[in-house]
Formats: C-alpha cells, structure tokens, sequence
C-alpha cells in the first residue's frame, strides 16, 4: 500500500506570543515543521501534504524547494476539518498517516510500525502520561479494545482521570477517512470537527482501531508554548549528543553541547563542555575543541586544536592546525597544516599557510599568507581605505615586527623582513628589509621635568 502523510500545521501558536508562526520556530536550528517532514521523508510516502492556515505564506517560503504539497486551510475549524481539506490530493488507495507541524520528537521506527497496524482499518498512537490535562482520553471497552477519543473538555470527572491519551497521531487507509471523516459533525464543546471521531465511527461500522503505545511521553510531546518548545530542544540536544558518544565521539559533558545543524567528526574527537555547532561542521581525526568554542559551517583538519573561547565561521583549519584560546577566524579563513592562530586575533578572508604564526592581538584580513611566515604582535593588516578593501600578499618566510601596520595593496616578498613599529606602503622585496619608524634619539644628561613653585 502505498503511504501519504498528512501534517497539521495550520494553528496559530498564540501560547509562543510570537509574530513566527509557531511551525517554523527553530529546534536545533532548524524550523520544526523541518524535523517533522524529515521524519516522514524517512518512511519514503509517495507524497507529503501538509495543511497551513496562520502564516501559511511564510511557512510555505521557508520550506521552499521542497517535495511538498501545500493544502490552505483558510479556517481552522478542527483537527477533522484539516485533514479533511487535505484528502482530495491523496490517492484512494493509499494509506495515510497523520502528524503534526508542532510534534517534532516521534521516531520514524515508532511511525512505522504504527503505519504497518494500519493495513486493514485505523491505528493510534496513545501514550501513558503522569499528566493528561488538555489531552483526549482514550476509552476502551472491558476487553480492552478502543471505542472512543473523548476531549478533555468534553469529558466527565471519571473520563479525566484516565491517564491514557491520544497523541493526535493516527494511520488509517485514505478510504476509512474518505468514508467517515465528510460525516464528522462538530457538535461538541469546542465547536470544532475532530479528527478522532472517525475512529468511533469505524467502531461502530464494526472495524477494530489498533492502538499503538509511544515510546515515552516526550517523544509525543507537542510544543505549544516556549517552555515546551525548550523541553523539546533540550530532549533533541541530547539525543544528538548520545548519538555523537555511541559514534566514539569524546564528549565532556552531553548536556552541554549543543548542535544546531549537521557535526560530522572522524575518531577519538574530544569536545570539551559549552560547545556550539552551527550549520555543517566537519571535524578530523584527533581533533580537540576546548570549552565555549562556537564552530559555524566550519572544517577542522585532523589533529588540530581548537582551544577555548574561540569562535569559528565559515573557516577552513588544517591538520594539526592550532587556534585560540581566544581567537576568532571569519568567513573565508583558511588555515594550512601546523598554522597557529593565537589569542585576541581576528582573521577574515585569509589564508594562512604552512607552519605560519599569527599568535597575538592582530588582525589579518584580506591576506594571502605563505609558508613559515611569523606575525608579531599586534599588526594589523589596513585593508580599507574608507571606500575599498585591499589584499596583502606575504610570501614564505616573511617576518613581520610586532605592532606594524601593514597598509594594503601590499606585497612583501619571500624572505621579506618589517621592522617592529613599521607602517609599511611601498612593496617589500625578497629579503629586504623595511622598517618605518621614527630613528631613537638618546638625550644623555636629560632631567625629568620637577613640580612648579607653590602647585599640588
Ligand atoms: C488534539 C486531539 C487530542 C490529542 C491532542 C494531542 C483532536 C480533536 N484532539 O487536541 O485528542 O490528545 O491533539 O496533542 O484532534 N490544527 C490545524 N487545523 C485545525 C485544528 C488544528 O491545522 O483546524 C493543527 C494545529 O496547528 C495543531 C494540531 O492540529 O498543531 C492540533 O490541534 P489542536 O487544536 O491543538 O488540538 P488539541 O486540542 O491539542
Ligand atoms: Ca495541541
């Protein structure tokens, strides 16, 4: 049988108080609409629906370029009612599976065997849960079997105290919900057409509901506010984290790493406590990350170190590479093998070459860097002129004093040598010198100037 999802994503989310419409607020980084097709994209469906309503144009924008289909439900009259707008566009033949845009957690291993119980009539996922306030319970007759989703408002004192609940999602074949669902009413508390009336009509047709107890109460755990959207943040975190430890991953502390988007490392990677990954990072052999480093679409060669508070985007660092504590490489940083990249230094648009040194106070931007060269202190590489920026080029084994400025367009040519304190215009050739200061005067016999008459 060929599978369908349909995902419920038309609410508003007034509880987030956020002008972001609710699917589209990030876990990990991503939207959690995301997280929700990516799970069904799991279960390979012939096609994916999903029903928008509040800031339909902006989710469907943010999910551009995707295999989806997108169903408008201009008014969000019940859970029955969005399903309902979606069914034209499924083949009748298919199997269905309902999910939610604000239910990010499920496994695809739980869908999936909720999906496989569906092959005859409907199947529900329930969950056991400490609190069921708010939920629909789920009532069974004495053996055990389902008769009814009752809503929490529409339930009596005896149905509340029931602590099995619906999770909302539900499989059924497309012709159960052709059949029942146009016939769903809405009179009850809330006004509203539910989607789990049609599993009372299939009981009353004589069909058995198949049930299907989740995982555990988190993985059914909807986000409707921005406590709850935290909880489910916090449950992905770790999640990725125990992953990276089964992978061999070194982790100091799983419960403060935190990944926003894709980490791929090699072997015996060590990551110290209150790291951030951001977007794509690739991390080789042997490399270590020290605390309170952010790594942000950012490759890291093996054996290369990354020493505390160091913030990385967009950069390339080579093997055995050493950067930090305390550094900071911009977009288009490329660093070769064993070059350091030391405290209090910004780099942006440069490349760094073999075995250079860049280790202190110093800012490096717009700069092609060859091999063995060694920065002293405090240079800055002048690449604006107020209007445009300038390249630096400094060839192999170019020394360059401590506190010079570097004023681009320049060239200092292999074995070039700059003078500490030098403000350097003019090109340096190979193996020359240049030093730019004031020459040192010494006043032999000089006094310090004394207090004046009659003062402090
Ligand atoms: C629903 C279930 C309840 C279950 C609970 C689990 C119904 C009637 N009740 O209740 O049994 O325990 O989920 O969380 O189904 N939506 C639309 N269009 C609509 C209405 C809802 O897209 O017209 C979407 C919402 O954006 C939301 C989801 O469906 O993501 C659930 O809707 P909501 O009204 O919050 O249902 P609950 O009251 O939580
Ligand atoms: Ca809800």
């Amino acid at each position: 049988m060929n599978l369908e999802v349909i995902i419920l994503a038309a609410g508003q989310g007034t509880r987030m108080k956020s002008s972001l419409p609710k699917v589209l607020h990030p876990v990990a980084g991503r939207p959690m609409l995301q997280h929700v097709v990516d799970t069904a994209r799991e279960l390979a469906p012939a096609a994916i629906h999903v029903v928008v309503g509040h800031g339909a144009g902006a989710v469907e924008a943010a999910m551009a370029g995707q295999a989806l289909n997108w169903v408008r439900q201009e008014q969000q009259l019940g859970t029955g009612h969005a399903v309902l707008q979606a069914l034209p566009a499924v083949k009748p033949e298919s199997a269905v599976l309902v999910l939610y845009g604000d239910v990010p957690l499920l496994s695809p291993e739980t869908l999936r065997a909720l999906v496989e119980q569906a092959r005859e009539g409907p199947a529900l996922l329930t969950a056991r849960v400490g609190s069921p306030a708010g939920y629909g319970r789920i009532l069974r007759d004495a053996d055990g079997a389902l008769l009814e989703v009752v809503e929490h408002k529409d339930a009596t004192a005896d149905q509340l105290e029931i602590n099995e609940i619906n999770s909302g999602v539900l499989a059924a074949p497309a012709s159960d919900l052709n059949k029942y669902l146009p016939a769903v009413g809405n009179a009850n508390s809330q006004g509203e057409y539910y989607l789990p009336d049609v599993l009372s009509m299939a009981v009353a047709e004589g069909s058995q509901v198949h049930t299907q107890l989740a995982g555990s109460e988190l993985e059914i755990l909807g986000v409707n506010d921005r406590l709850q959207l935290s909880q489910v943040e916090r449950e992905f975190q770790l999640r990725q984290a125990h992953a990276l430890l089964r992978e061999g991953v070194d982790l100091a502390d799983p419960s403060r790493l935190d990944v926003r988007g894709s980490l791929r490392c090699g072997q015996d990677v060590r990551i110290d406590v209150n790291v951030v990954i951001e977007g794509e990072v690739t991390l080789g052999d042997g490399v270590r990350v020290g605390p309170n480093c952010v790594l942000c679409n950012t490759e890291v060669a093996a054996g290369a170190t990354i020493h505390a508070m160091s913030h990385l985007e967009e950069a390339v660092v080579g093997a055995r590479a050493s950067v930090g504590p305390f550094a900071r490489l911009r977009p288009g940083t490329v660093l070769a093998e064993e070059a350091r990249v030391g405290n209090f230094v910004e780099t942006k648009k440069a490349s760094i070459g073999v075995g250079s040194k860049v280790n202190h106070l110093t800012y490096i931007g717009d700069c092609e860097m060859g091999d063995g060269v060694n920065v002293g202190a405090g240079t800055i590489t002048c690449n604006y002129d107020g209007v445009n920026k300038h390249r630096t080029h400094l060839g192999d084994g170019v020394f360059i004093g401590s506190n010079s400025t570097l004023v681009a367009p320049l060239e200092v040519a292999d074995g070039g040598f700059v003078g500490a304190g030098s403000t350097v215009t003019r090109a340096v050739a190979e193996n020359e010198l240049a030093v730019s200061r004031a020459r040192q005067r010494n006043i032999a016999g000089w006094q310090r100037p004394g207090k004046k008459d009659g003062e402090g």
